[in-house]
């Protein structure tokens, strides 16, 4: 269990909150475990029947803890991110976001394995994977181009531009753009009720038949991240590039 994550339920829905406000809800070890089991139990659960995943009205998270990066290295796939990875890749029952301010890295990886996403117009969703010396995860090098094209892809992954909510549901991201604030978490909880309202084996199977194939190959595609992942975390770039923003200064990559 971990602090950082509030989980509640009300009739059918499971709502996990990231709760880590002075560290703009960056994801700890803890907090991953905490998610994933929470989202394990759920499916196991008749009672439960669609699990939100928020943040709060003005930040959904920054992404993984950079000091874990650095202190903490995953050394390979058994770790509670990749615990908390695998849970929202193979969940059988619907995952919902609602997605205030900042969704970076695997704040945003995690939403391409959600069913329905909310985010706030200003929302600023990044994955600055190549920025930090590091490769992409979640199995976004698979799901996200699948999503959006290659060129939309690369651009996000390649430059890790920052795009506001409302372009990310231009592009097919999330659903709707809404003002920022409670109405984001509002429209996430309404759809959640509304799921749990549908014949929960119909909501069942047509999930499983829109994802048909595509998990196991996330799936397939994350442990192949993984790898990579692990090793260019030891790099010189990514060392240079986790300490600088640590330290709040600009990285100076060495030449090669
Ligand atoms: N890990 C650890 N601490 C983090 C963090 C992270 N991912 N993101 C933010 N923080 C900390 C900051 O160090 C700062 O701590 P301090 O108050 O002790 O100095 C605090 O949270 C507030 O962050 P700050 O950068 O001042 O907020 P902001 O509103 O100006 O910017 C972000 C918010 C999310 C855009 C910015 O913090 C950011 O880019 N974070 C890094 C994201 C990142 O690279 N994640 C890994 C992706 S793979």
């Amino acid at each position: 269990m971990s602090e950082h994550v509030l989980i509640e339920r009300n009739g059918g829905v499971l709502t996990l909150t990231m709760n880590r406000p002075d560290k703009k809800n960056a994801l700890t070890q803890n907090m991953y475990g905490s998610m994933a089991d929470a989202i394990v139990a759920a499916q196991q659960d008749p009672a439960i029947r669609a699990v939100v995943i928020q943040g709060s009205n003005s930040c959904f998270t920054s992404g993984n803890d950079v000091g874990d990066f650095v202190n903490s290295p995953r050394s390979d796939t058994k770790t509670p991110v990749y615990h908390f990875l695998r849970a929202i890749c193979n969940a059988e029952k619907p995952l919902i976001a609602a997605v205030n301010g900042p969704a970076v890295g695997v704040g945003t990886t995690m939403l391409l394995h959600c069913d329905l996403v909310f985010v706030a117009n200003d929302a600023r969703l990044k994955m600055p994977f190549v920025n930090l010396g590091l490769c992409p995860e979640a199995g976004s090098s698979y799901l996200l181009p699948r999503l959006l094209g290659h060129l939309r892809a690369a651009e996000l992954l390649l430059l890790g531009d920052e795009i506001s909510g409302q372009r990310a549901t231009e592009i097919g991201l999330a659903n709707r753009a809404l003002p920022a604030g409670e109405a984001v978490l509002e429209a996430a909880q309404q759809a959640a009720q509304r799921i749990a309202e549908q014949p929960p084996a119909s909501v069942k199977l047509t999930k499983q038949l829109i994802k048909q194939g595509v998990a196991q190959i996330a799936e397939q595609t994350m442990d192949a991240e993984g790898a990579h992942f692990t090793e260019l975390l030891a790099s010189a770039d990514a060392r240079e590039a986790l300490t600088a923003f640590i330290e709040k200064r600009k990285p100076v990559f060495a030449n090669q």
